[in-house]
């Protein structure tokens, strides 16, 4: 049984049916693909794009969504082996994934790390063992990756450049500052999936601390060897600018610092210059500009770089809807 965990469990043919059919879906909205169906959409984590295209993409394909928040409306679980559990989880893994697959027939997922122990968090628990012991396929709704932004980004990019292939293109992924150390998921995502497209990507960050966890840059080292294009680091803005075809912003906690924010917080306070604005822009390609959402206008990037016809963010987030429904098609006909 095949889950979306993430893409690069998928083959790049695969990822390029779902995007086709996302295409599809984009241009007939209604279907009856889950007619019958259910889909349980656990949160651990809040979300204004992810759970409205969920519910509504598969409201759209005939089925229902049930939304349920552990520890808030729904009892908070147990995800360690062996635990005497007396304390706050009142249920465990085992069984919420097997009762829920019972009555499910897709489970998806939001778990943020917990930003206090990289090493604990990297292993994506969480994720991974609602994977272990659902028996319905299991989609990541953001984790330490987030493999549906992967392809309503791709999808944006396909759509601008009006072609499946963006091998050629310079794509500059972005650190920028937000006050508060941010998940690294997005950022791997967006390593992971411009280097899956062939493109020839930098990755620009404030220092070598903000390079990300070294499975993500291992993935995109892969992708090169596999699909083309190019992969570099670089601390330099405008030279990583000059001539980009794609900006694509984020910010991220360094990950030497992580649970020791106290310690990262006057590091990261030094590159606020990093934010997103016309000048940078105007060293681009006419380069289009995209971002996850959400994000805070002034800090992240600026009004004028928000409010450019060349950013296609709100694109982006739309295909959040038509990407969705192609994978959770995917899943249940396989
Ligand atoms: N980009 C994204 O996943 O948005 P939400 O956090 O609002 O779901």
């Amino acid at each position: 049984m095949k889950h979306f965990l993430n893409t690069q469990d998928w083959t790049r043919p695969e990822l390029d049916e779902l995007l086709k059919q996302a295409a599809a879906f984009k241009t007939s909205k209604l279907g009856d693909q889950l007619k019958g169906k259910a889909v349980a959409l656990v949160f651990f984590n809040p979300s204004l794009r992810t759970r409205t295209s969920f519910e509504l993409g598969t409201f759209q394909m005939g089925g229902h969504a049930v939304v349920l928040a552990p520890g808030k409306d729904a009892w908070p679980i147990e995800f360690e082996l062996g635990t005497v559990m007396d304390g706050d989880t009142e249920e465990h893994i085992a069984e919420v994934a097997k009762v829920l697959s019972s009555y499910v027939d897709l489970i998806a997922v939001r778990a943020f790390p917990k930003f206090v122990n990289w090493a604990e968090d990297r292993q994506d628990k969480v994720l991974n063992s609602f994977a272990k012991y659902a028996t319905v396929p299991v989609i990541n709704m953001e984790t330490i990756t987030h493999p549906c932004q992967e392809l309503a980004h791709a999808l944006a990019l396909q759509e601008h450049f009006k072609t499946s292939d963006l091998r050629g293109k310079k794509y500059v992924l972005t650190w920028t500052y937000h006050p508060k150390a941010l998940n690294t998921a997005v950022a791997n995502s967006a390593l992971t999936i411009a280097t899956r497209m062939g493109m020839d990507v930098t990755l620009l960050c404030p220092t070598p601390e903000y390079v990300l966890d070294q499975r993500y840059m291992d993935w995109a080292k892969t992708n090169v060897a596999e699909n083309g294009g190019s992969l570099s680091i670089s601390h330099d803005i405008a030279s990583a600018y000059q001539g980009a075809d794609v900006v694509y912003a984020k910010s991220w906690g360094a990950l030497p610092y992580f649970g020791d924010w106290e310690k990262e917080k006057p590091i990261r306070d030094q590159f606020k210059h990093f934010i997103v604005d016309e000048a940078k822009m105007a060293l681009t390609n006419n380069g289009v500009f995209s971002h996850c959402l959400p994000l805070r206008r002034n800090v992240k990037a600026t009004d004028g770089v928000m409010d450019s016809p060349n950013c296609i963010a709100i694109q982006e987030a739309g295909n959040r809807l038509h990407v969705q429904k192609a994978v959770m098609a995917a899943l249940i006909k396989q």
